[in-house]
């Protein structure tokens, strides 16, 4: 284990009621320039790889991500995570979930995530307990997703205005305290308005729609959990609702679509000049949307001073 840990990390950033993001690598090429442009701001973030990026994208592998980022890490500002593991996937079939986790785990992943979502209550308690147990044997924390965060489902998304006023698949504050204390769940991801931008079809290249964050259900749900939350979904909000969510309990910000997007759309004008975009990208979430350019030092007590200039270049 990396120290300071992934757990420790993390529950400062909730104390300190900031948000450290996670940013998702569908293509191979586009860590390095993630990692330049945190070590460029100084901030801190996670780099995360989910099943479905090198089941339907280029990742490759768990092992293909585990050794870019061995190659281009740098563990005062990174930790690699294992996002979405889903015990029933998008496309609705059953995963060996706990085979993927147990890889993650033998190949030194910070943390990882078990997705037990599309399951009735009682199965993802159970689903993600036993994750927590391999986790924590590991001595690394274990997230785990109580609601319905849309978006990765082939087919068009539900209208967003309706979803978002009927409150459709919010994680309920009863469900998520019970959930935390039966589960030991470390981190908790929770729905509150925010969707993943789409992965199939169309909408994987069409501007996703802009989500809002019900403030009130998040500082209910941090209250009544006490974890840090995980948004999901977390391109193409805006950015006061973004930071009002983080004041309210969210810690750790899932970054894919405005990434995968900057690297595809100029792919075809190399692999150089893609780079530079997802550089952007990324020193464009960190510095305009999250605003937490220096918080390595913060979180990791890296030592101090320098915190908060950034020299961004490339
Ligand atoms: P977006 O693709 O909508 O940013 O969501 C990413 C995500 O939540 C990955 O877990």
């Amino acid at each position: 284990m990396t120290n300071p840990s992934s757990t420790t990390i993390l529950r400062r950033a909730f104390e300190l009621k900031t948000a450290a993001p996670s940013f998702n690598i569908p293509y191979l090429p586009m860590m390095a320039p993630v990692v330049r442009a945190l070590q460029d701001t100084g901030a801190f973030g996670f780099i995360a790889v989910a099943r479905l990026e090198w089941e339907k994208f280029e990742a490759g592998s768990l092992e293909a991500v585990r050794e870019e980022y061995e190659r281009v890490k740098d563990e005062r500002c990174t930790r690699l995570h294992l996002d979405h593991t889903p015990v029933v996937d998008e496309d609705g079939l059953q995963v060996d979930y706990r085979a993927i986790i147990e890889r993650a785990l033998k190949l030194g992943y910070d943390s990882v995530m078990v997705d037990g979502s599309r399951l009735p209550f009682e199965a993802n308690v159970q689903a993600t307990r036993e994750v927590v147990e391999l986790a924590h044997a590991a001595g690394v924390p274990a997230e785990a997703e109580l609601g319905a965060v849309l978006g990765h489902e082939p087919g068009p998304l539900p209208d967003y205005d309706e979803l978002f006023a009927s409150g459709r698949g919010f994680t309920d504050v009863d469900e998520a305290r019970r959930f935390v204390a039966q589960t030991g769940a470390d981190w908790l991801s929770v729905a509150v308005g925010n969707i993943h931008g789409a992965i199939s079809g169309a909408a994987k290249s069409a501007h996703k729609p802009a989500a809002r964050l019900s403030i009130d259900r998040l500082a209910a749900l941090a209250s009544a959990t006490g974890v840090p939350l995980v948004l999901h979904g977390g391109s193409g909000i805006p950015r006061e609702s973004l930071l009002a969510g983080v004041g309210a309990g969210i810690a750790k910000v899932n970054v894919g679509t405005t990434l995968r997007q900057a690297y595809e759309g100029s792919a075809s004008l190399g692999i150089e000049a893609a780079q530079r975009k997802v550089y952007l990208a990324t020193v464009s979430v960190i510095m305009d949307e999250l605003q937490i350019e220096g918080s390595a030092n913060r979180l990791l007590d890296n030592g101090h001073s320098e915190g908060g200039s950034a020299h961004v270049g490339g």
